[in-house]
């Protein structure tokens, strides 16, 4: 793919990705006994602090892999491990988890287990897909997302869009153990969400909610967007994303055309500025989302290796414009700060989390020039 960039873009991903080696090299080592989410002051927080069962948890170690996969960097694998070590304490705790079990450990030990071969992270895997594969509903066909009630309601049959991006642990799973379950499992539910999240106009709806007795749908939430009827943007690029990688593990033409079809919608709502609003139909205006941008950009990337090659320069340039955008905007290479992408927002309705620093920004950010570097292998 790197023969299709323009050398403007080219020169661009060489400089960025040595910011980013510059910027990680120091901030690997001082942030390497912590789990960061977001940042106070410009320094990681730590989530060992009492939320070691955060959905985020695999994205620092995760970023750790990429850098050791594409480096060899010893400070990067002792970080990544010794994460993985503290994420041990939540592995089996059935309770506080949820179906984000793939972000986690897809990232943390998938990636380990890919590069080192370790056996350790090979079971904490296994584990986790166990996890999600328990979460599944036969009867709706799809996997549940939440344990906890939400506003005094049962979250037993909610699905929400987010769930694609854990699929990949369960094709791992049917691969390395050669047992047809796990992946039966993921189509079941991706076909359900194709189904039923995704609008005729491309656009998703997060969270739909089953009779977890008769599979029935019996409504739907906005979750972390504006409401019902809009369209959260990182939601948006968990269809991209979620939908290109269950292609990429099985297959089916139906899930191309629908990452396709998303991101195409995507690119609508962003090709003004190509900076993500948090919400593409949300009232007011000044609450963005890099990480949803950012991991649409990813998305796209893994498209444009995947389609004709008179349709490549579509996602290419829109994956792109993106990423250059937003590290123009937003990138912090600063070595006094331990982040790099401002400007993410976790949920419309949690104000303090609006146009904020979060790792996911980060880690995709880094992703996407691992992919444009062809650095080495794909983790999900
Ligand atoms: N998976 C939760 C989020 O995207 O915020």
């Amino acid at each position: 793919m790197k023969e299709l960039l323009t050398n403007e873009q080219r020169n661009w991903v060489e400089e960025t990705w040595m910011k980013v080696q510059e910027k990680l090299s120091v901030v690997a080592l001082r942030s390497r006994d912590k789990i960061p989410f977001w940042s106070v002051d410009g320094v990681h927080d730590d989530m060992k602090e009492g939320r070691l069962h955060c959905w985020t948890n695999g994205f620092w170690p995760g970023l750790m892999w990429l850098m050791y996969s594409a480096t060899g960097e010893a400070r990067y694998r002792e970080t990544a491990e010794h994460i993985e070590e503290y994420l041990d304490a939540v592995l089996m705790n059935y309770n506080d988890l949820s179906h984000d079990v793939g972000f986690m450990w897809r990232l943390a030990s998938g990636a380990d287990y890919q590069l080192t071969g370790s056996e350790k992270a090979k079971n904490r895997q296994a584990i986790a897909a166990c996890h999600l594969m328990a979460r599944f509903n036969p009867t709706g066909e799809f996997i549940r997302a939440w344990n906890p009630d939400r506003n005094g309601e049962k979250t037993t049959g909610w699905t929400i869009i987010d769930t694609l991006m854990n699929l990949p642990i369960l094709y791992w799973a049917s691969e390395e153990y050669e047992d047809p379950r796990f992946r039966d499992v993921a189509m079941k539910h991706a076909d359900n969400t194709m189904a039923n999240h995704m609008r005729l106009d491309g656009s998703v709806r997060h969270i739909v909610k089953h009779d977890p007795v008769t599979g029935e749908i019996v409504g739907e939430n906005g979750g972390q967007g504006y409401g019902i009827g809009s369209s959260w943007s990182r939601g948006q690029a968990w269809a991209v994303y979620g939908f290109a990688l269950s292609y990429i593990h099985t297959g089916k033409e139906a899930y191309l055309d629908t990452a396709k079809k998303a991101a195409h919608y995507f690119i609508s709502c962003v090709c003004e500025d190509w900076l993500p609003r948090q919400d593409f139909r949300a009232p007011e205006e000044g609450i963005f989302d890099a990480s949803a941008g950012l991991a649409a950009a990813c998305g796209m990337l893994e498209i444009a290796g995947l389609v004709q090659e008179y349709e490549k320069k579509l996602y290419l340039n829109a994956a792109m414009k993106l990423l250059m955008t937003i590290e123009e905007a937003w990138a912090d290479w600063s070595d006094d700060t331990d982040f790099i992408v401002r400007m993410s927002t976790g949920s419309y309705k949690v104000k303090q989390s609006h146009n904020t620093y979060l790792i996911y920004a980060d880690y995709f950010l880094a992703e996407a020039l691992y992919k444009l570097k062809d650095c080495g292998p794909l983790f999900w």
